[in-house]
């Protein structure tokens, strides 16, 4: 079957580099891609807002599934316009999307699916925001409603602060959510789901501050690792029964049922898992780290997702080893990254077992360049995660990329609690 697959970034090069694998793939598309992704598919350039100019590519090359990557063209409908058209797809429509798209639509559902979430108002405008502000003890989450990629949330320790970012948000003229703030971990649950049957899809922990100790600015993620045993059995199956679960009937029930994969941002709380947030897709480093795990035929598992075929499916084979993965990012990142800088390295790095996935690469006269923020993924599997770390570690060291930077220490809290 040919497969096409929407997306740039780390996320997609590790997909693209399992779903090549699948004895079912006969060629794989991606679109955009970048340099890593073309070492396993062939790029076209597809405008993916141009939904019929990706359907007509479809038809042309007989394209059996669509997978896509980020957030922005599920947001957009993308889904629902290829599966009008008889096309399967992994991924949501734009209804069900939402679960990403609105932090005011997730929290409603939560409230009436009284799923464990924190407590919230949304508001509209600046007056109104100010004045429900009172009622909230310090410190309070402001959030912008929308996609924001991980920098419209405001975790404020003072009133003035809070106030500031409520202004930001409404200078914009948007909407917003004031949320009582939860004390805990974070960690990760992905399950897969096809609107109907549920298929808990590994866990990870992602390190989302760009400076060591966990400090600086949100990004989108600057190293992860799976499993997270922070998130026991128990607490997994009490999160799909509270939350994930409820959700998924939840949507199904409203007319849109959610299919693709439901990523679960959790905070494990003195009173048990909380919802923090959805997202409507593969966590990016969180996929990169699930596929280095992950063992199966990956072709035939989304396309049983896109197809309704869930239930039906054994249990996912996963390697009981943890695997980490360290973003190297060019400077300047999580603001306006430098770009062009060039990146060595990559086969002497991959020479120590690990594999480094691309997302912000482009090739420039014939050598590999920093693109984007996040530019590299290095990642290694250990059969612990102290030898994972290290691993990791060792890999980055052989790469030269002068205009860029990482954190030294993903993976902290795991290696500490392991050598207790
Ligand atoms: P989000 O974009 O909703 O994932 O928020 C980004 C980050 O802000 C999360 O990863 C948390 O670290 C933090 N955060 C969001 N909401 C809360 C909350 N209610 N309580 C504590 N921290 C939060
Ligand atoms: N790494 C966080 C995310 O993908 O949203």
């Amino acid at each position: 079957m040919n497969v096409l697959l929407i997306g740039s970034g780390g996320r997609e090069h590790a997909l693209a580099w399992r779903l090549a694998q699948s004895p079912g793939c006969t060629k794989l598309f991606a679109a955009p891609g970048n340099p890593g992704i073309a070492e396993h598919a062939d790029l076209v350039l597809l405008d993916v807002a141009d939904h019929a100019a990706v359907l007509d590519f479809c038809r042309e090359q007989a394209i059996g599934l669509v997978v896509i990557g980020p957030e922005a063209p599920l947001v957009d409908g993308l889904a629902d316009s290829l599966r009008a058209d008889g096309v399967p797809v992994f991924g949501p429509g734009k209804a069900a999307a939402q679960l990403e798209g609105s932090k005011g639509f997730t929290k409603d559902l939560c409230a009436s699916a009284r799923i464990p979430t924190a407590g919230y108002v949304r508001v509209t405008d600046r007056a109104e925001a100010l004045a429900r502000l009172n009622a909230f003890p310090l410190p309070v989450v402001i959030k912008a409603d929308g996609l924001a990629a991980g920098k419209g949330v405001t975790v404020a320790m003072s009133r003035d602060e809070a106030e500031r970012a409520i202004g930001e948000i409404f200078d914009g003229g948007g909407e917003a959510v004031i949320e009582e703030f939860m004390d805990g971990e974070e960690v990760s649950l992905f399950v897969l789901t096809d609107g109907t049957a549920l298929m808990p899809f590994g866990t990870a922990q992602d390190h989302k501050r760009v400076g060591d100790g966990d400090t600086g600015p949100n990004t989108g993620g600057m190293g992860a690792y799976s499993p997270a045993p922070v998130l026991t059995p128990a607490l997994e199956q009490r999160a799909i029964d509270e939350i994930v679960a409820p959700t998924v009937a939840a949507m199904a029930t409203a007319g849109t049922p959610f299919s693709g994969v439901l990523y679960a941002g959790l905070m494990l709380t003195a009173d048990g898992p909380k919802l923090i947030e959805y997202n409507a897709r593969f966590g990016d480093p969180e996929c990169q780290v699930l596929m280095m795990r992950y063992r199966g035929d990956l072709l035939a598992l989304l396309l049983a997702v896109a197809e309704g075929r869930l239930g039906e499916q054994p249990a996912p084979d996963f390697s009981g080893d943890t695997a980490l993965t360290v973003v190297m990012a060019a400077h300047g990142y999580p603001g306006a990254p430098d770009k062009g800088g060039t990146i060595g390295g990559i086969a002497r790095a991959e020479a120590t077992g690990a594999r480094v996935f691309q997302a912000g690469t482009a090739l420039q006269d014939g050598a590999l360049v920093a693109s984007g923020g996040r530019v590299l993924a290095i990642t290694a599997v250990a059969t612990t995660i102290a030898a994972a770390q290290q691993a990791a570690y060792a890999a980055v060291a052989q790469i030269d990329f002068p205009s860029g930077f990482n954190r030294s220490d993903i993976g902290w809290r795991e290696v500490a609690r392991q050598a207790e």
